[in-house]
Order: structure tokens, then sequence, then C-alpha cells
């Protein structure tokens, strides 16, 4: 197994996303609490954390969707894509015309669907796809969109092990062709090793950042680094982190 030394980038105005000492209440209730974290270009940032403590929050924060109450979120350039936890598809359109809705690049969009298993099925309706294809298509629509940003809530929580497992290789794939930066919101520890540069592990609410782990495997990861001592280990150190914390 290939391993690298983790580039620790430090932050920059010029990052696609930098967030400083961020809080968020709704009401009375603090839900953030003083978060800072940035994502440099071309990098994957994995968040994990107990249930409520704000992730979801936090990512629309980072999307602009809200105002936090403290701090800021900053996104170098307005092409921020957000894939939902729900894919949110238009159920009027065809699984083509959906794939292309944020996009004029129809060369990409036949790559991306063809990449993501999709090509085949171009004539569907939305209500005629699995779970699994609708999150793809919801990935494809996003990334069609050449975002320089991704932002990504559980989007594979709701699949089986063997699609959430594919869908992981497929999104490393499109990661390699596109090279662009994402927060990724995930209950899975493992799903967060195997897609990330870095884990960030948040505590119960009000969330605050407790821990970061540097992943040190290579880009070109693959099913059998699932197996591996080093994985396990590196999994359990954040297990240990999030349980310390929740
Ligand atoms: N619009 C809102 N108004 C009031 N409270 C809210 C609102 N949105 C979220 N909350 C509260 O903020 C807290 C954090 O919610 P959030 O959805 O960010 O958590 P989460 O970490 O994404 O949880 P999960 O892992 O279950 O998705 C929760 O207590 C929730 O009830
Ligand atoms: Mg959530």
């Amino acid at each position: 197994m290939a391993l690298s030394a983790p580039s620790a980038a430090r932050p920059s105005p010029h990052h696609p996303l930098q967030v400083e000492h961020l809080g968020h209440r709704f009401d009375t209730t603090a839900v953030l609490s003083d978060v800072s974290l940035h994502v440099a270009a071309n990098e994957i940032v994995a968040i994990v954390g107990p249930s409520g403590c704000g992730k979801t929050t936090l990512l629309r924060t980072c999307a602009g969707l809200l105002s936090p109450t403290s701090g800021f979120a900053h996104r170098a350039d307005r092409a921020v894509g957000f894939v939902f936890q729900e894919p949110a598809l238009l159920a009027w359109r065809r699984v083509a015309h959906n794939a292309a809705l944020l996009s004029a690049d129809q060369a990409l969009v036949e790559r991306l669907l063809s990449v993501s298993g999709l090509a085949e099925h171009r004539d569907k309706w939305p209500h005629q796809l699995s779970g699994g294809m609708k999150m793809r298509l919801s990935l494809v629509r996003t990334l069609a969109a050449r975002p320089s940003l991704v932002l990504l809530d559980e989007p594979f929580g709701a699949l089986d092990q063997i699609t959430r497992h594919r869908l992981h290789d497929e999104f490393a794939l499109l990661h390699t062709e596109q090279k662009f930066a994402a927060l990724l919101v995930t209950h899975a520890i493992d799903e967060a090793v195997y897609l990330a540069d870095r884990v960030v592990v948040m505590s119960q609410a009000p969330g605050r950042i407790v821990g970061e782990f540097a992943v040190p495997f290579s880009r070109a990861r693959s099913a059998s680094l699932r197996y591996s001592p080093e994985f396990g280990d590196l999994c359990g150190r954040i297990a240990h982190c999030l349980e310390a914390h929740a």
C-alpha cells in the first residue's frame, strides 16, 4: 500500500473554503461553537460527528444558505455545488435532462453520465431509478456544473454497502478528473477515511472541532485498503476521539 506524507495546507483567502471562528444559534440554543476549518484546492475534508451536533447547519453556512451568528465562512468563488442528503431531482425531467440542468458543457455531462453508469438510463424518469441511481444522478448534476467547491451532506448514507463502496470509487474517479475541493459530512468513519485527505471530528452540540486526522494513504485507493491494518488503526483512533466527545 502506498503511503504519502500528508501536506498540511495552510489556510489562505484563496482556498475554496475558509471557515473562521464560526458560531451559530437557533434562538437561544447554541448549535455551533468557534468552528475554524479550511479546505484547500483539490482537497477532500470529511466531517464526522454525533447526530444533532450541527454538521448540516455548518454545511448550510458554508454554502451561504444560512448566515452564522458569529465568525464567517468565506468561499473563494461562486462555483459551489451542494449535494443534499435527499437527491433533489426534477420529477418531470428525464435523467439526461436532470443531469444537464446546471451545466452548459454537454460533453462533460455525457462523460459523467457514462462514468457513473447512467448513460444507458438517460431516457428514464427519476421515479424509475433506484435510490443509488438517484444519488449518482444528483452527484452528476452537481459535478457537471464544474464547481470548485462541493459540499456533500451524507450523500451515501441511505445506500447498501456494495452500492456505497461502488459510489465511493466513482466519486474518487470524478474527483481525480475534476479536481474540486470537497467538504463531506458522513456518519461512516470508514467512508471518511477512504475518501478524504483529512477527517475532522466534531463534538456533541454545540458542535466544535475536537480532532483532526490527516489520512496518509495515496490518492489511488482501492477496496483492499479497507482491510489493511493501517486503515483499521486510523478508523479506530477517529472512533475513539468521537466517542470521547459524544
Ligand atoms: N432551522 C432550524 N431551527 C431551529 N433549530 C434547528 C434548525 N435546524 C437545525 N436545528 C437544530 O440544530 C441542531 C443541529 O442540527 P443539524 O441538522 O445541523 O445537525 P446534524 O449534525 O446535521 O445532525 P444529523 O447527523 O442527525 O444530520 C439540532 O438540535 C437541530 O434541532
Ligand atoms: Mg445533518
